[in-house]
């Protein structure tokens, strides 16, 4: 990796990547099973597609290409790749055995850590996956209420109830749309206009990139609590990573269940579903969410070991701090560059660089700066997700490449030549369209 303040602009050899590439093409639709790690993210012909291996918080591709990688998995990695204190717990316990005939101890073990560390945590079961939680949690809504409809805001994951207010809805069945609605971040009036006797349950993300404002999350419980419906945290992004308890201790507001996945297990495959009391003890009995894989012990031990690694080095705030650097620090360079159409966003610990639709294509001009980026080490995608393992050279190497790319990117605006900069095809949005309150009237 070049020394800070000399940064080398030079294309990676991504040969390797291609023949993986070649081999897949026919045999795994869509490439990817993670949307965000796919080939349409990155600009063709100039990123790598496969890696091979990481450390703390650099990755090697298949070809040996070197980086910083600022999207840690998209999301998981809060300690970093080969962090040594979970990989230690995942050996031991990989000695012992992976998944039993029976429950094992460590489901109550991480159960406990969970109550202990996150507010409001009466209850917890474990699964796999973001959507297994979501999914379990608008069904526990359901039969509490006795109630059908969702409403929702951001991203909770590939199942029908959700999936279906996107782009993507083929294959899921009309009165299964008709149930979900969407609401605006920060816009009472469009949680208010959805409410009604029908209402399950209101599932948001409590912060994406945009703080709440206006005593948002609170005016949205108290909605929630007068009309019967209940409030479900996704925080997969936000928990254990916004503070060890979430945003439910950051923003000071408790919810009645909470989702949890990602930061929770360094990279191992595990999500929580918490809450209420009265709410998740449906699960007991009447409401069914029980999976092969849920009480899996390597997931179970690595998500032991990350919960302590977070809260005996103070990992949130350490996140805090790299992340406002690399905020504040590319803002000033977009200044000082005379750049105002570009700015991060964001909670510290992570944050989206944004191009104003106004100046040029927001895709092209990502897509360059995406190019030029990772000719100087760094594997990116508009995001900085900030993990313990971002040191400070790595957040200098960082700022380095990006005035020189920023650079790069200015010329190419101010001469109306993004798209001509451009080695391959630009990066392509996750979603085209997702659905607003437009469905409100079919839902009624
Ligand atoms: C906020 C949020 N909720 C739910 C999910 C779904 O999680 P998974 O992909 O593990 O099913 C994601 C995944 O990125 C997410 O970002």
């Amino acid at each position: 990796m070049s020394e800070v303040g000399q940064v080398q602009r030079s294309l990676p050899v991504i040969t390797r990547s291609d023949e993986w590439y070649l081999r897949a093409t026919g045999l795994i639709p869509a490439y990817t099973q993670t949307l965000a790690k796919g080939p349409g993210q990155y600009v063709a012909g100039v990123a790598p597609k496969f890696l091979q291996r990481g450390k703390g918080s650099h990755v090697w591709d298949v070809d040996g290409n070197e980086f910083i990688d600022f999207n840690m998995a998209i999301g998981p990695l809060s300690l970093g790749y080969a962090y040594d204190a979970v990989d230690r717990a995942i050996r031991e316990q990989l000695e012992d055995g992976i998944t039993f005939s029976m429950m094992h101890p460590l489901e109550v073990e991480v159960a406990e850590l969970v109550r202990e560390v996150v507010p409001n945590a009466h209850m917890v079961r474990f699964s796999k996956t973001g959507a297994d939680v979501t999914s379990a949690a608008i069904r526990l809504a359901r039969a509490f209420t006795r109630r059908s409809k969702v409403i929702c805001c951001g991203y909770h994951g590939w199942h029908d109830w959700y999936i279906s207010v996107t782009d993507r809805s083929l294959g899921v069945p009309k009165a299964v749309q008709d149930l979900t609605l969407t609401f605006d971040y920060n816009d009472m009036a469009s949680v208010t206009d959805l409410l009604d006797g029908d209402t399950a349950c209101a599932i948001l993300e409590p912060m994406i990139f945009d703080e709440p404002r206006n005593g948002f999350l609170h005016e949205l419980k108290a909605a929630c609590r007068r009309n019967g419906t209940l409030l479900i945290f996704d925080e997969m992004w936000t928990g254990f990573r916004f503070a060890l308890g979430g945003a439910q201790e950051r923003f000071g507001v408790e919810a009645d269940l909470m989702c949890y996945s990602k930061a929770i297990a360094n990279g191992m495959p595990l999500a929580v579903l918490a809450g209420r009391a009265d709410v998740m003890g449906l699960c007991d009995k009447d409401v069914f969410f029980f999976t092969t894989f849920g009480g899996e012990a390597l997931s179970l031990a690595a998500a032991k070991a990350t919960i302590q690694e977070l809260r005996d080095r103070r990992v949130p705030d350490y996140l805090a701090r790299q992340g406002r650097v690399l905020r504040e620090a590319y803002n000033d360079l977009a200044r000082d560059l005379g750049m105002p159409y570009t700015q991060a966003i964001g909670a510290d610990c992570r944050t989206l660089v944004t191009f104003d639709p106004t100046v040029g294509n927001p895709l092209e001009m990502k897509s360059l700066l995406q190019q030029e980026l990772f000719a100087r080490g760094i594997l990116w995608s508009g995001f900085h997700n900030l993990s313990f393992s971002h040191t400070d050279a790595d957040v200098a190497h960082a700022l380095t490449a990006y005035r020189e790319a920023l650079f790069v990117l200015k010329q190419a605006v101010e001469a109306g030549a993004v798209r001509q900069a451009l080695l391959g095809a630009p990066v392509e949005p996750v979603f085209r369209r997702t659905s607003n309150t437009m469905k409100s009237s079919t839902a009624k």
